[in-house]
């Protein structure tokens, strides 16, 4: 079977719909912020415009049949030709050449999804339970995505638990982020501003809080960002060192800064009193120091306190020596 006449119809209504300027958020789509966001759109509403008119074609001549054709008094049966070659063509050809059209503008728009540009800049991403985490080509890491305006950029990503995923509306893109293995997607940011960035697979009770933002900036800015969060912890207090930390590392996802136990989520870190006494739910008892407070970041299934279940991330190799001495000194700064 030869694609010459699809593929010249697809060229034809693709170079149609290309106009240059991306359009601004309307009911149905935010606005469209990356190089693939106009063309996925355009096929939206070419496959939207066929159902409607297709819809009303054959409502029209449903409700025509029925007021014409429907048995009543003094109405006779007629006989009609059973067969109409021209109608029957009609109704083949065109809905064929519409459904080519749909399949070849998806197919393109798929491989195109699918096939990063050599020269991306590759950014991992990190998906947990209930947080995003970014890193760069530098070592720098981020709670929220930095991007470069105008340049193809990759996420590689992986999950450490469950399964996530991880959609930009505004770039039009979505990818599953799966535990055992790496997936990736693309995209080229061409307006500069801050956009949401969602996880769209229900991943447990916090799911709803897993939601961060991209921003798109300039190449220098971007530049000097990524330096500026990759010595963070040499150039900063200590103590507002650590107050990016517990945001980065999504301690805020389960903790409250004030003593407050968090529904759902893990005790109040407010006014950790140093010496103070501790239950554990093994019976045994200890008091609150640094070791402890360590210990139970790195492994916080050893002395789980009475009365709380024993389920944070143990962070035992994600949390380097540099970040948990900050942190630590940040906890113990926090008033009740
Ligand atoms: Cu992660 Cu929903």
């Amino acid at each position: 079977m030869s694609f010459q006449l699809p593929i010249a119809l697809y060229a034809l209504v693709n170079q149609a719909a290309q106009a240059p300027a991306p359009r601004e958020a309307n009911l149905i789509f935010p606005v469209e912020a990356s190089t693939v966001a106009r063309g996925l759109d355009d096929v939206f509403y070419f496959i939207l415009w066929v159902s409607i008119i297709s819809f009303v074609i054959v409502i029209a001549a449903a409700a025509l049949f029925v007021l014409r054709y429907h048995a009543r008094e003094g109405h006779k049966e007629e006989k009609t030709a059973t067969h109409g070659l021209g109608l029957e063509l009609t109704w083949t050809i065109i809905p064929t050449i519409l459904v080519t059209i749909m399949f070849f503008a998806g197919f393109k728009g798929f491989l195109e999804l699918k096939t990063a540009p050599q020269n991306a800049e590759t950014i991992l991403v990190e998906a947990q339970m209930w947080k995003w985490s970014f890193t760069y080509a530098n070592g720098a890491q981020s709670d929220e995505l930095v991007v470069p305006l105008g340049r193809p950029v990759k996420l590689v990503m992986s999950s450490i638990d469950v399964l996530h995923s991880l959609y930009i509306p505004a770039f039009r893109v979505k990818q599953d982020v799966v535990p055992g293995r790496y997936t990736s997607l693309w995209f080229e940011p061409i307006l500069a501003g801050t956009y949401h960035l969602f996880c769209t697979e229900y991943c447990g009770t916090q799911h709803s809080s897993m939601i961060t933002s991209v921003r798109v900036v300039p190449e220098e800015q971007y530049q000097a960002e990524l330096t500026e969060l990759a010595n963070f912890i040499d150039r900063l207090p200590p103590l507002e060192a650590g107050e990016r930390v517990f945001r980065m590392k999504g301690c805020a996802t389960c903790h409250n800064l004030t003593a407050e136990t968090r529904a759902g989520g893990g005790p109040g870190l407010g006014g950790l009193a140093m010496n103070a006494s501790r239950a554990f739910v093994d019976g045994s008892s200890g008091t609150v120091d640094e070791q402890y407070i360590r210990e139970s970041i790195l492994v916080p299934g050893a002395k789980v306190v009475s009365g709380y279940p024993n389920i944070m991330t143990p962070y035992q190799g994600r949390i380097t020596e540099d970040e948990l001495r900050v942190l630590i000194e940040y906890l113990k700064s926090l008033t009740p």
